[in-house]
């Protein structure tokens, strides 16, 4: 068996492969590592044949979506997901197979209605229902403290304490324990009486993951992250530099079309000198009678960079194929004392 860990943050993903038949499943990929994964499973010689969210992630944008677009596997997840773009539902006491691999699926309901682990012979892989000196969470939407209670001492903990135990999450970098150890130490393990369980649980006054409302939007519709969209568009567009764009200002290039898409009140402000104001939001309804040469060179900016890549994206995909974007903006612009210009269009 090959097994790696990959860290990304305090997310944990697992690849799990067959030496026999070069077969391999991943579970619970991050967005950011894509590259990673896939670096991984070509070193080892394998190719991915399952992805797995072992629940619905709160705290990170999943990447099973995009990389089963990619690779044209399945994702799976425990039947009671709500994401509409799984492809293989599984139920407790089932198994995957991975090659001459056995990913036996052990529903443990408690931190999401979805938890799942995934047991293998010397190990079990806990998502987030067991952590290394902690448990996952059950504040957070379909969190249920009841089951996590049933989960764990009536299920996870009653399989062989030998068995390793590695977590979605480890924020202590610890990599992996026992079942026998978190038995004995972990102190969310010590409160063995369901109401005592219970109350713990709801006493911990824990603060919101960062990203919850758009992590839980993504991963259960399977729509996009806002650093998606921007890494999309920014693949579609090249950018200038500010000092280039400087020198290019200040020599009168007539040939570069300056163009602004903020708000008409920021462009008052201050704007690079010769800019012609047209707000991102009318980019699309007046782009004909603003830019009516689709050939003409056109830089775009915005205050942080980000707007002006999604507008740049737009502009190249409506065909106007010189169309580039400012690496930066008018914020960081301003305080690197470039020139600008109070006041409206000429
Ligand atoms: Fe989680």
């Amino acid at each position: 068996m090959i097994f790696e860990q990959i860290a990304s943050g305090g997310c944990q993903s697992y690849l799990v492969g067959c030496d026999e038949t070069c077969a391999a499943a991943l579970i619970d990929p991050e967005i950011s590592q894509i590259d990673r994964y896939l670096a991984l499973a070509a070193k080892h010689g394998m190719r991915i044949r399952f992805l797995v969210d072992t629940h619905t992630h709160a705290d990170h944008f999943s990447a099973t979506q995009e990389l089963a677009r990619r690779l044209e596997v399945p994702v799976i997840m425990h039947r009671q997901s709500p994401a509409p773009f799984v492809d293989m539902r599984v139920d407790d006491g089932e198994m995957m197979l991975v090659g001459d691999l056995r990913l036996r699926v052990l529903h443990t309901p408690g931190h999401t209605r979805d938890s799942m682990c995934l047991v293998l012979p010397d190990r079990v892989l806990t998502g987030d229902t067991l952590l290394i000196g902690g448990t996952g969470r059950t504040d957070l939407p379909t969190g249920d403290a009841t089951a996590l209670h049933d989960s764990l001492f009536n299920r996870l903990l009653k399989l062989d304490p030998k068995l390793l135990v590695y977590p979605a999450h480890d924020y202590k970098k610890q990599g992996h324990s026992t079942l026998e150890r978190e038995l004995a130490g972990n102190p969310r393990l010590q409160k063995r009486e369901r109401a005592a369980f219970v109350e713990m649980m709801g006493s911990l006054n824990l603060s919101m993951p960062t990203h919850l409302t758009e992590a839980l939007r993504t991963n259960m519709s399977g729509g996009k992250t806002i650093a998606q969209l921007l890494s999309e568009a920014a693949a579609k567009v090249s950018f200038m530099s500010m000092e280039e764009l400087k020198g290019r200002v200040e020599a009168h290039e007539s040939s570069l079309l300056v163009l602004d898409v903020r708000e008409r009140d920021a462009y008052v402000e201050a704007h690079i000198p010769g800019a012609k104001l047209l707000p991102r939001g009318q980019l699309e309804l007046r782009v004909n009678q603003e830019l009516p040469d689709p050939t003409r060179r056109v830089l775009v900016y915005c205050d942080f960079g980000k707007v002006s890549t999604l507008a740049a994206a737009t502009l190249r995909e409506m065909g106007y194929t010189r169309a580039v974007a400012l690496d930066g903006g008018m914020v960081a612009w301003s305080e690197a004392g470039y020139p600008m210009k109070e006041g409206t269009e000429p």
